[in-house]
């Protein structure tokens, strides 16, 4: 089966498109035939091992010394389940899925053995493939994250960074929990995040959301604490009374195959719409690679897989 590996880490062009074996799923795995991936911002990483240099050693440890030990990288898909392992009970062959697995990887491929356990949920059937593989990265992150901070219905929630994968998934989440949103994002990306739910949005190039009067009950940053560093700083400025300071880069959440599921329901229902900047085939992974490396990608960067 065609597959992308990276044999080293380093820049784009370290991934190449190779001729692998078909995997086989063993006890309590299924196999999937990925029709579509997403290449996400934690693929970059992994790839580049682009993070601050105190965590190389902890990464090289987790991920693999000289390059990744699961050569393909890949964390979301979605596909169809052609082969289930023995012990399988909660899917069957044909089963149409969409999911995520951050320590497995394997999506950049034809094919991908996965556990039942996995992160895997029906594809709503009113989504295409593309569409599903947009969801769950962002979707997950965002909706942890937003739970975590208690946000509920009538809070007035800021989304810094409101055109990303997180972000636009956030600024829908928090509209559907009967927030009032702010979104914060470049002048490019204002008219699509006012599209998403936001009632203001606030373009960083022209306006400095510390320097406003209005006041929040949630800030949240889907940036990441690299780039984001100045406005957690100066959110506390925007805080109303007992008010919450949250980050993407709060830790690693753990995740939950019910909130893919309610995810599911809500893209079902229209209530969130995946946002998809570029659609790259599998052979154009290395220029996929380098635009989400860039830090401007709108929403998701999928890629098919024939
Ligand atoms: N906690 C965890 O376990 C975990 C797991 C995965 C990811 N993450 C974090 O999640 C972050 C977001 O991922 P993502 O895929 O949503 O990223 P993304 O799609 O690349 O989005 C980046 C967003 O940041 C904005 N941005 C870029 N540079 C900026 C700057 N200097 N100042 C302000 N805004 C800036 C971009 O908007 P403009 O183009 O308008 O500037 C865009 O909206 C990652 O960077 C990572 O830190 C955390």
């Amino acid at each position: 089966m065609k597959a992308i590996i990276c044999p080293a880490y380093g820049p784009p062009e370290v991934l190449k498109l190779a001729d692998v074996p078909m995997p086989t799923p063993s006890t309590g795995e299924i196999r999937i035939r990925v029709r579509a991936t997403a290449v996400t911002s934690s693929d970059c990483y992994v790839r580049g091992l682009d993070m601050n240099p105190r965590y190389h050693l902890l990464a090289r440890l987790a991920l693999g010394w000289q390059a990744p030990r699961q050569p393909i990288l890949g964390m979301v898909l979605s596909g169809e389940i052609d082969a289930v392992g023995p012990g399988v009970t909660r899917f069957a062959e044909g089963d149409l899925v969409f999911g995520f697995d951050r320590h497995r990887f394997g999506a950049y491929a034809g094919y991908v053995c996965w556990s039942q356990e996995a992160l895997l949920a029906s594809r709503p059937a009113s989504l295409t493939h593309e569409q599903a593989a947009a969801i769950p990265y962002g979707g997950l992150l965002a909706l942890h994250f937003l739970r975590r901070a208690k946000v509920a219905t009538g809070q007035r929630v800021l989304i810094y960074g409101a055109s990303g994968a997180v972000g636009t998934s956030a600024v829908q989440l928090a509209a559907a929990f009967g927030a009032h949103v702010t979104g914060v994002c470049g002048s490019s990306n204002v008219e699509l995040v006012r599209s998403l739910g936001a009632l203001r949005v606030i373009d960083y190039m022209h306006e400095d959301f510390s320097l406003g009067s209005d006041r929040y009950d949630v800030f949240f940053d889907t940036v990441g604490r690299r780039k984001s560093a100045s406005a957690l700083r100066k959110a506390g400025r925007v805080l109303a009374p007992g008010g919450r300071r949250i980050s993407v880069d709060d830790g690693t959440p753990k995740l939950v195959r019910d909130e893919l599921e309610l995810l599911a329901e809500l893209a079902a229902s229209g209530s969130l719409r995946p946002i998809i900047d570029r659609i790259y085939p599998l052979e154009g992974i290395v220029e996929a690679h380098r635009y989400v490396s860039g830090g401007h990608k709108r929403g998701n960067v999928i890629v098919t897989v024939d």
